[in-house]
Order: C-alpha cells, then structure tokens, then sequence
C-alpha cells in the first residue's frame, strides 16, 4: 500500500458509528511487526508518542518529535490492513495554532498514509479541531490526563475528582461539538468516564477511565509485559514477555560461552553433500 493511500477497511466514520456497539479495541504500535499483532485483533492501532518513553528512553512525551511521529507511522501503516492507524501529534506541534495544527497534521496524514491524528486538550484545543477536522483532518481528542501537560498538572493523576469533574464534562462536549470522531479518556474516575459516555454521541476510548467507556486502549509494551519501567493501576498484564526473553537471552548467553551454540545444525558444512547447504 503506498504511503498516501487511504484505502483502510476502518475509517474514522466507522468509528463514529460504533457508538454504544461492540466496544472498541485499541493497542498502540510504533512498529511494523507490532502493528501486525495489532492488525489483527483490534480496530484502531495508536501511534502514541508514549513510543518516546517506551521505545526510546525519554523521560516523558516531551522530547517526542513530529519527524519520530512520521518514522513511527510510516511503520505501523505498513503493517495494518484493516486496523485504522491514528497518529499522536506530538508536543509542540499543534498548540501554537490551528494553522500550525493543520500544517503538522497534514504532514502526518500525507507522509504516513494514516488516515487521523490525535491531539490532547479540551475547551482550549476545540477551535483547532474544528479548523482541522473542517479541512480534511479527522481528529481523535485526548482528555482527562493529558500526559504532554505532566509539569503543569504536576504528575500523572486522576483527573476528574470533584472539582474537576465538570472541566472533564466541559471538555468532553467542547471536543465533539468541535467535530472530533472521537476522544480518549485517560485516568478519569469510572463513574464520570460513564456520564462522559452517556453524553456523548462520539465514542470514548478509556484507558483507567473504566468498564463504561465504549472501547479500551492500552499500550501494547505494557499489557504485553515488555515496558516495566512504570506500573499504572490501569495496566492488566496479559504476558509478560519481557520476563521469556530475559530467560531466552540467558540461555543463548550461556550457551555461546560453554560453546553448545551454535550446534551443527545452525552451521554449514564445507563440503556439499547431495541437497545440503
Ligand atoms: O501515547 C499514547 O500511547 C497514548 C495512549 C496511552 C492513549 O496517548
């Protein structure tokens, strides 16, 4: 499929349709082969710039670049044939205006092939959905937690316990009113997460945002149990795989120092003999 393509069995009017339907399946994937994974269970497969942290080593999303979100994506693209791929905007990218918006996104949408982005933010950010999702850019919003703001909102907390509970409802109709498919919940208590639901007529996509949600998304590296670096009450961990390969790299560590590796049947012999080779 080629990199402007935009024939995907599951777009984002799909998505908006499945409201109050099956629940939406979401993983995200930075990478060819974890797309494929991806592709093959779940409806939309996320090109979160959680990759920063998960796959590079930073600290927080922050250092996260636009050039990143297009390598990543252009990755994921080419492992998907029916998922929909949906590009994190990166920290910097968007919140200057919404013509810096459209400028950044149009890139992500025209260099990777995926057919939306994402972006974080409620009320403030609502004037760049529209100016985006009116010129051709289908806009996943991010609420609740947003972790591009963690300085200002001094950590990764709950958001949405009293006080807050109405900025998050505020929020919430300001990124449907402004035309976004659909909206992320992230880290909101379960019982407001399912009044966000009941008001809405897009789909939100929870993650420790509860059972109410109409779909869950989750960071494939930590459900798989290969990103150990931080816990979330949230996380469910389906493997852990991080725990086989740290077993499978001892043994091939062991072996190559007692020579067992490699045996005669991963070495060529010097001699041809019949249809060996
Ligand atoms: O970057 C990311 O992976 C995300 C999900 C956690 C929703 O935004």
């Amino acid at each position: 499929m080629s990199a402007t393509s935009t024939m995907r069995v599951v777009l984002p009017p799909d998505i908006r349709a499945r409201k109050g339907q099956l629940p939406l399946v979401v993983l995200t994937a930075y990478t060819t082969p974890g797309a494929r994974l991806v592709d093959a269970h779940c409806d939309i497969a996320l090109v979160g710039d959680s990759v920063g942290m998960v796959l590079h080593g930073m600290p927080s999303t922050l250092g996260v670049t636009l050039e990143m979100m297009i390598m990543h994506g252009c990755a994921v693209v080419k492992g998907l044939s029916k998922a929909m791929a949906v590009i994190d905007m990166p920290f910097g990218s968007y919140e200057e205006s919404p013509q810096q918006a459209f400028r950044n996104a149009s890139r992500l949408i025209a260099e990777t092939g995926a057919p939306a982005v994402k972006l974080e933010g409620g009320v403030h950010m609502a004037e760049t959905i529209a100016f985006l999702t009116k010129r051709g850019v289908p806009v996943m919003a991010h609420i609740g937690l947003t972790p591009q703001a963690v300085n200002t909102l001094g950590g990764y907390k709950v958001v949405g316990r009293d006080a807050d509970a109405a900025s998050v409802m505020a929020d919430a109709l300001a990124v449907e009113a402004a035309g976004a498919f659909s909206v992320v919940l992230e880290k909101v208590p379960m019982g407001l997460a399912g009044q966000v639901t009941k008001a809405l007529n897009i789909p939100t996509i929870g993650i420790g945002a509860g059972v109410d949600c109409d779909g869950q998304v989750l960071v494939l590296d930590d459900m798989l149990g290969l990103f150990t670096d931080f816990r979330p009450k949230f996380v469910k961990r389906y493997a852990e795989l991080g725990a086989l390969a740290d077993h499978a790299i001892a043994d091939y560590a062991a072996e190559v120092r007692a020579r067992s590796f490699p045996a005669a049947e991963h070495s060529f012999a010097d001699v041809l003999k019949g249809k060996q080779s």
